[in-house]
Protein backbone atom coordinates (compact mmCIF):
# COMPACT_ATOMS: atom_id res chain seq x y z
CA UNK A 1 0.00 0.00 0.00
CA UNK A 2 0.99 3.53 -1.09
CA UNK A 3 1.92 6.08 1.96
CA UNK A 4 -1.04 7.78 3.66
CA UNK A 5 -0.80 11.59 1.99
CA UNK A 6 -2.02 14.86 2.62
CA UNK A 7 -1.04 18.00 0.66
CA UNK A 8 -2.38 21.38 1.40
CA UNK A 9 -2.25 23.69 -2.04
CA UNK A 10 -2.24 27.14 -0.44
CA UNK A 11 -2.96 28.40 -4.45
CA UNK A 12 -2.78 32.45 -4.72
CA UNK A 13 -3.32 32.90 -0.89
CA UNK A 14 -1.41 34.55 2.22
CA UNK A 15 1.60 37.01 2.54
CA UNK A 16 4.74 36.10 3.54
CA UNK A 17 3.85 37.16 6.69
CA UNK A 18 0.27 35.20 7.05
CA UNK A 19 2.25 32.06 5.66
CA UNK A 20 4.97 32.15 8.36
CA UNK A 21 1.59 32.69 10.92
CA UNK A 22 -0.04 30.05 9.53
CA UNK A 23 3.04 27.23 9.52
CA UNK A 24 3.68 28.74 13.52
CA UNK A 25 -0.08 27.84 13.85
CA UNK A 26 -0.26 24.14 12.63
CA UNK A 27 3.67 23.01 12.85
CA UNK A 28 3.66 21.83 16.32
CA UNK A 29 0.74 19.28 16.07
CA UNK A 30 1.18 18.41 12.89
CA UNK A 31 4.39 17.62 13.20
CA UNK A 32 3.52 15.02 15.98
CA UNK A 33 1.05 12.99 13.96
CA UNK A 34 2.64 9.79 13.00
CA UNK A 35 2.27 7.64 9.75
CA UNK A 36 0.93 10.10 6.94
CA UNK A 37 2.87 12.50 4.70
CA UNK A 38 1.59 15.56 5.33
CA UNK A 39 3.07 18.51 2.22
CA UNK A 40 2.07 21.93 2.86
CA UNK A 41 2.40 23.80 -0.75
CA UNK A 42 2.62 27.94 0.23
CA UNK A 43 3.31 30.14 -3.15
CA UNK A 44 6.74 30.79 -4.30
CA UNK A 45 7.75 33.65 -2.41
CA UNK A 46 7.02 31.87 1.04
CA UNK A 47 8.68 28.74 -0.23
CA UNK A 48 12.39 29.94 1.71
CA UNK A 49 11.08 30.85 4.94
CA UNK A 50 8.09 27.77 5.15
CA UNK A 51 11.01 25.06 4.44
CA UNK A 52 13.11 26.77 6.91
CA UNK A 53 10.44 26.82 9.44
CA UNK A 54 9.31 23.19 8.88
CA UNK A 55 13.12 22.18 9.24
CA UNK A 56 13.54 19.39 11.20
CA UNK A 57 10.35 18.07 11.18
CA UNK A 58 8.37 15.43 9.14
CA UNK A 59 6.15 18.06 7.87
CA UNK A 60 7.15 18.13 3.78
CA UNK A 61 7.31 21.57 1.66
CA UNK A 62 6.24 21.26 -2.37
CA UNK A 63 5.79 24.16 -4.59
CA UNK A 64 2.31 24.79 -6.93
CA UNK A 65 4.37 24.99 -10.08
CA UNK A 66 7.73 25.50 -12.33
CA UNK A 67 9.16 25.89 -15.62
CA UNK A 68 10.46 23.06 -17.38
CA UNK A 69 13.65 24.82 -18.10
CA UNK A 70 16.66 24.60 -15.73
CA UNK A 71 17.42 28.28 -16.63
CA UNK A 72 17.88 30.87 -18.72
CA UNK A 73 15.75 33.76 -20.38
CA UNK A 74 11.97 33.21 -19.35
CA UNK A 75 11.50 36.13 -17.55
CA UNK A 76 8.88 35.45 -14.36
CA UNK A 77 9.72 31.70 -14.66
CA UNK A 78 10.84 29.58 -11.88
CA UNK A 79 13.05 25.85 -12.45
CA UNK A 80 12.97 23.17 -11.23
CA UNK A 81 16.74 23.96 -9.95
CA UNK A 82 15.58 26.77 -7.97
CA UNK A 83 13.01 24.85 -6.25
CA UNK A 84 14.91 21.65 -5.27
CA UNK A 85 16.82 23.71 -2.38
CA UNK A 86 13.65 24.63 -1.26
CA UNK A 87 11.19 21.99 -1.53
CA UNK A 88 10.40 18.38 -2.09
CA UNK A 89 7.42 17.86 -4.01
CA UNK A 90 6.44 20.26 -7.10
CA UNK A 91 2.09 20.34 -7.72
CA UNK A 92 2.42 19.87 -11.97
CA UNK A 93 -1.23 20.08 -14.09
CA UNK A 94 -3.45 21.48 -11.65
CA UNK A 95 -6.74 22.42 -13.14
CA UNK A 96 -6.34 25.84 -12.63
CA UNK A 97 -3.13 26.15 -14.24
CA UNK A 98 -4.80 24.15 -17.18
CA UNK A 99 -7.99 26.65 -17.30
CA UNK A 100 -6.15 30.17 -16.49
CA UNK A 101 -2.62 29.47 -18.14
CA UNK A 102 -3.39 27.32 -21.38
CA UNK A 103 -1.36 24.44 -20.07
CA UNK A 104 -1.88 21.14 -22.35
CA UNK A 105 -0.64 17.69 -21.79
CA UNK A 106 2.62 18.10 -23.60
CA UNK A 107 3.22 21.09 -21.16
CA UNK A 108 2.55 18.92 -17.89
CA UNK A 109 4.79 16.10 -19.36
CA UNK A 110 7.54 18.18 -20.00
CA UNK A 111 7.25 19.67 -16.14
CA UNK A 112 6.79 16.11 -14.88
CA UNK A 113 10.33 15.45 -16.62
CA UNK A 114 12.10 18.72 -15.64
CA UNK A 115 10.66 18.13 -12.39
CA UNK A 116 12.09 14.62 -12.06
CA UNK A 117 15.74 15.08 -13.21
CA UNK A 118 15.87 18.22 -10.96
CA UNK A 119 15.14 15.47 -8.05
CA UNK A 120 11.96 16.94 -7.28
CA UNK A 121 8.32 14.97 -6.85
CA UNK A 122 5.76 16.17 -9.06
CA UNK A 123 1.64 15.69 -7.92
CA UNK A 124 0.50 15.54 -10.94
CA UNK A 125 -2.99 16.85 -11.15
CA UNK A 126 -6.18 14.99 -13.61
CA UNK A 127 -9.93 15.12 -13.46
CA UNK A 128 -12.86 16.13 -15.67
CA UNK A 129 -14.97 19.03 -15.93
CA UNK A 130 -18.31 19.20 -15.48
CA UNK A 131 -19.50 18.71 -19.21
CA UNK A 132 -17.42 15.78 -19.45
CA UNK A 133 -18.71 13.81 -16.42
CA UNK A 134 -22.26 14.68 -17.42
CA UNK A 135 -21.98 13.07 -21.20
CA UNK A 136 -19.84 9.93 -19.53
CA UNK A 137 -16.70 10.64 -20.71
CA UNK A 138 -15.11 11.00 -17.26
CA UNK A 139 -12.47 8.22 -17.21
CA UNK A 140 -11.84 8.34 -21.14
CA UNK A 141 -10.76 11.86 -20.04
CA UNK A 142 -8.55 11.05 -17.24
CA UNK A 143 -7.12 8.08 -18.60
CA UNK A 144 -5.97 10.21 -22.12
CA UNK A 145 -4.62 12.85 -19.57
CA UNK A 146 -2.55 10.24 -17.22
CA UNK A 147 -1.70 8.65 -20.78
CA UNK A 148 -0.51 12.02 -22.68
CA UNK A 149 1.48 13.74 -19.10
CA UNK A 150 3.22 9.88 -18.66
CA UNK A 151 4.79 9.61 -22.15
CA UNK A 152 8.50 8.85 -21.42
CA UNK A 153 8.38 9.46 -17.67
CA UNK A 154 9.60 6.20 -16.33
CA UNK A 155 10.13 7.26 -12.42
CA UNK A 156 6.89 6.16 -10.66
CA UNK A 157 8.76 5.92 -7.13
CA UNK A 158 9.00 9.80 -7.20
CA UNK A 159 5.02 9.92 -8.33
CA UNK A 160 2.17 11.24 -6.72
CA UNK A 161 -1.18 11.36 -8.59
CA UNK A 162 -3.96 13.64 -7.47
CA UNK A 163 -7.56 13.14 -8.88
CA UNK A 164 -9.33 16.86 -8.72
CA UNK A 165 -12.61 16.66 -10.53
CA UNK A 166 -13.03 20.29 -12.04
CA UNK A 167 -16.41 20.33 -10.64
CA UNK A 168 -15.56 20.11 -6.79
CA UNK A 169 -12.79 22.40 -7.05
CA UNK A 170 -13.36 25.00 -4.40
CA UNK A 171 -17.21 24.18 -4.79
CA UNK A 172 -18.46 22.79 -1.48
CA UNK A 173 -19.92 20.23 -3.85
CA UNK A 174 -17.21 17.21 -2.81
CA UNK A 175 -17.37 14.50 -5.13
CA UNK A 176 -18.88 11.19 -2.92
CA UNK A 177 -16.20 8.82 -1.71
CA UNK A 178 -17.84 6.11 -4.04
CA UNK A 179 -16.82 8.73 -6.94
CA UNK A 180 -13.74 9.36 -6.09
CA UNK A 181 -13.13 5.57 -5.30
CA UNK A 182 -13.86 4.41 -8.48
CA UNK A 183 -11.97 6.89 -10.32
CA UNK A 184 -8.85 5.90 -8.22
CA UNK A 185 -9.10 2.36 -8.79
CA UNK A 186 -9.12 3.18 -12.63
CA UNK A 187 -6.03 5.39 -12.44
CA UNK A 188 -4.43 2.47 -10.57
CA UNK A 189 -4.69 0.04 -13.20
CA UNK A 190 -3.88 2.69 -15.93
CA UNK A 191 -0.52 3.17 -13.41
CA UNK A 192 0.05 -0.42 -13.50
CA UNK A 193 -0.06 -0.84 -17.44
CA UNK A 194 2.29 1.88 -17.42
CA UNK A 195 4.61 1.09 -15.07
CA UNK A 196 3.79 -2.59 -13.60
CA UNK A 197 1.54 -3.59 -10.41
CA UNK A 198 4.45 -2.96 -7.83
CA UNK A 199 6.00 0.40 -8.79
CA UNK A 200 1.83 1.58 -9.53
CA UNK A 201 0.49 0.08 -6.48
CA UNK A 202 3.36 2.06 -4.79
CA UNK A 203 2.27 5.65 -6.10
CA UNK A 204 -0.05 7.77 -3.83
CA UNK A 205 -2.84 8.73 -5.33
CA UNK A 206 -4.73 11.98 -3.62
CA UNK A 207 -8.38 12.90 -3.90
CA UNK A 208 -8.64 17.08 -4.85
CA UNK A 209 -11.89 18.99 -4.33
CA UNK A 210 -13.98 20.58 -1.40
CA UNK A 211 -12.11 17.95 0.88
CA UNK A 212 -12.59 18.92 4.60
CA UNK A 213 -12.55 18.05 8.32
CA UNK A 214 -15.73 16.56 7.70
CA UNK A 215 -15.56 14.64 5.06
CA UNK A 216 -11.97 13.43 4.71
CA UNK A 217 -12.74 10.12 6.62
CA UNK A 218 -15.16 8.95 3.68
CA UNK A 219 -12.03 9.57 0.97
CA UNK A 220 -9.76 7.36 3.07
CA UNK A 221 -11.68 4.85 3.90
CA UNK A 222 -12.14 3.96 0.23
CA UNK A 223 -8.63 1.51 -0.23
CA UNK A 224 -7.80 2.96 -3.48
CA UNK A 225 -7.91 6.52 -2.07
CA UNK A 226 -4.25 6.96 -0.03
CA UNK A 227 -5.06 10.97 1.09
CA UNK A 228 -6.08 13.70 -0.70
CA UNK A 229 -4.44 17.57 -2.04
CA UNK A 230 -7.04 20.02 -0.19
CA UNK A 231 -7.09 23.49 -0.72
CA UNK A 232 -9.52 25.83 1.32
CA UNK A 233 -8.94 23.80 4.46
CA UNK A 234 -5.56 23.63 3.91
CA UNK A 235 -5.43 27.14 5.08
CA UNK A 236 -7.16 26.84 7.97
CA UNK A 237 -4.54 25.35 10.61
CA UNK A 238 -7.09 23.26 13.00
CA UNK A 239 -8.60 22.00 9.70
CA UNK A 240 -5.88 20.53 7.77
CA UNK A 241 -4.74 19.21 11.41
CA UNK A 242 -8.01 17.69 11.91
CA UNK A 243 -7.39 15.89 8.20
CA UNK A 244 -3.86 14.56 8.81
CA UNK A 245 -5.31 13.22 11.72
CA UNK A 246 -8.42 11.75 10.51
CA UNK A 247 -6.29 10.62 7.69
CA UNK A 248 -3.62 8.87 9.90
CA UNK A 249 -6.11 7.17 12.64
CA UNK A 250 -8.67 5.51 9.43
CA UNK A 251 -5.60 4.25 7.57
CA UNK A 252 -3.57 3.08 11.53
CA UNK A 253 -6.77 0.75 10.97
CA UNK A 254 -6.90 -1.01 7.45
P1 LIG B 1 -10.54 23.05 -2.66
O1 LIG B 1 -10.17 22.08 -1.56
O2 LIG B 1 -10.54 24.47 -2.20
O3 LIG B 1 -11.77 22.62 -3.36
O4 LIG B 1 -9.35 22.97 -3.74
C1 LIG B 1 -8.93 21.73 -4.19
C2 LIG B 1 -7.70 21.91 -4.99
O5 LIG B 1 -7.74 22.43 -6.10
C3 LIG B 1 -6.44 21.47 -4.40
O6 LIG B 1 -5.41 21.49 -5.34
Amino acid sequence: MATPFIAGNWKMNTTLREAVALVREMRGELARLDGVERVLCPPFISLAAVSELVAGTPIKVGAQNLFHEQKGAYTGEVSPLMLRDLCEYVIVGHSERRACFHEDDAVVNRKLKAAVAAGLRPILCVGERLGERESGRAEEVVTAQLHRALEGYSDAASLVVAYEPVWAIGTGKAATPDMAGAMMALIRRRLSEAFGDNPANGIPLLYGGSVTSQNIRGFVEQPPVDGALVGGASLRAADFVEIVRTTAQVRARM
